[in-house]
């Protein structure tokens, strides 16, 4: 079956916050992270069919949702995961605020890698909690981003009770590999850490062959200390749905989540259920489509900023995800976020992610070719404008 990835529909005029964002000027929305391409046809339908049932009273999870996101999990990592560890959540930046409540008191400290997508250090300070970013070194030979351990080391304090990874990581794309994960493990087993890792990007890996560990995976004896974050919403393209979890196989730690949780959580709606179970279990033919549209997006915009955008620097691989994290500093400009709009594309500005002011934006290049080569030659005419 082939999948249209090149006209989806119009978001103009719709409920998208991507394109709200510039309604009534023409700016290319390239921010935030989704997509612009319509969700799987068995998703679609999926939800049709649950739509034309005409109820939609409170939701829990039936046996076959659940099952579809333990058989994924076991085809994709060899991850064999109870039912009891799976806590359903309505998104993955409230589990990262009900980790920072849960496995930390006020004043405690949470550590993360950055530049990082910014709720990793606004979760714990929504609450009282101290975020504490390392910054990610790029090792300009080898042209990958590295965790610089010895930093890591040293920012850990009597305080220091969790480490937020994200992997893969948001915005470099870098995809964590088995033996960081295995540092990482012994990192926090050390430090007597409880372990968040964040691991919504997993299914978007861009190299083929690629396979994504997750970090209770690839060093078991973590496990009990490992809180793992997922969802179908960004590899699927169905974030509005709001259908999320968390796999916690430890009883104890699952027990402190559920508590910092009782209350205000909301439950997942019965739509997100639905999409999520269609995802899981019938979503692979368009994701494999997806990864081949994707990696084709990822290597246009590669070249284009080699060839055609002085000043603009990849200075690493994308390996997964749809997002590309770019260096801007060589341009001098004050505000690049600004310039570029000005310019008619709409970044990420890189500095809530901790980046320096005028050093980094991101750009979103989920959308198709088209959308994407419009993109390019806008933001090649706003350098020229410089
Ligand atoms: C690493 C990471 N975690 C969480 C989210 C957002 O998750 P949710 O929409 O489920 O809150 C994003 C969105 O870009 C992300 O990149």
């Amino acid at each position: 079956m082939t999948f249209n990835f090149d006209t989806p529909p119009s978001r103009l005029g719709t409920d998208s916050q991507k394109w709200q964002k510039y309604e009534g000027r023409d700016v290319l929305p390239m921010w935030v992270a989704d997509m612009d391409f319509e969700a799987a046809p068995a998703i679609v339908e999926a939800l049709q069919r649950r739509a034309a049932h005409g109820i939609f009273g409170y939701a829990r999870p039936v046996a076959s949702t659940v099952d579809a996101v333990r058989g994924a999990l076991a085809a994709r990592y060899r991850w064999q995961v109870d039912p009891s560890w799976i806590v359903w959540l309505p998104g993955l930046v409230c589990g990262l605020n009900v980790a920072s409540r849960a496995f930390a008191e006020a004043g405690d400290e949470v550590l993360s890698l950055s530049p990082i997508y910014p709720p990793f250090t606004t979760a714990p300070r929504n609450s009282g909690r101290v975020p504490r970013s390392i910054p990610l070194a790029l090792d300009s030979r080898a042209g990958r981003w590295e965790i610089d351990w010895d930093a890591l080391e040293r920012a850990v304090s009597p305080r220091t009770r969790v480490f937020l990874l994200c992997h893969p990581h948001n915005p470099v794309a870098r995809v964590w590999g088995r033996e960081e994960l295995a540092k990482t493990a012994d990192f926090c087993e050390r430090h007597g850490l409880v372990l968040v890792s964040d691991e919504i990007h997993c299914d978007l890996l861009l190299e083929p062959g690629a396979a994504h560990e997750p970090a209770a995976v690839a060093a078991p004896k973590m496990a009990a200390r490992t809180v793992t974050l997922m969802a179908p919403s960004k590899t699927f393209n169905v974030p509005g749905l709001g259908a999320s979890f968390a796999v916690i196989p430890d009883p104890a730690l699952r027990t402190r989540f559920a508590k910092a949780a009782a209350g205000i959580v909301a439950e997942v709606n019965v739509f997100g259920y639905v999409a999520c179970e269609a995802a899981y279990r019938d979503g692979e033919p368009w994701r494999q489509a997806l990864l081949a549209y994707l990696r084709g997006n990822r290597d246009f915009l590669a070249q284009a900023v080699a060839l055609e955008l002085p000043g603009v620097v990849i200075e690493a691989p994308i390996e997964a995800t749809y997002l590309a994290w770019l260096n801007v500093s060589a341009l001098g400009l004050p505000n690049p976020v600004k310039h570029f709009e000005a310019g008619g594309v709409g970044l990420s500005d890189g500095v809530p992610f901790g980046a320096t002011p005028g050093s980094h934006v991101r750009i979103n290049f989920g959308c198709p070719r088209a959308t994407l080569a419009r993109g390019i030659e806008r933001m090649k005419a706003a350098l020229r404008a410089r």
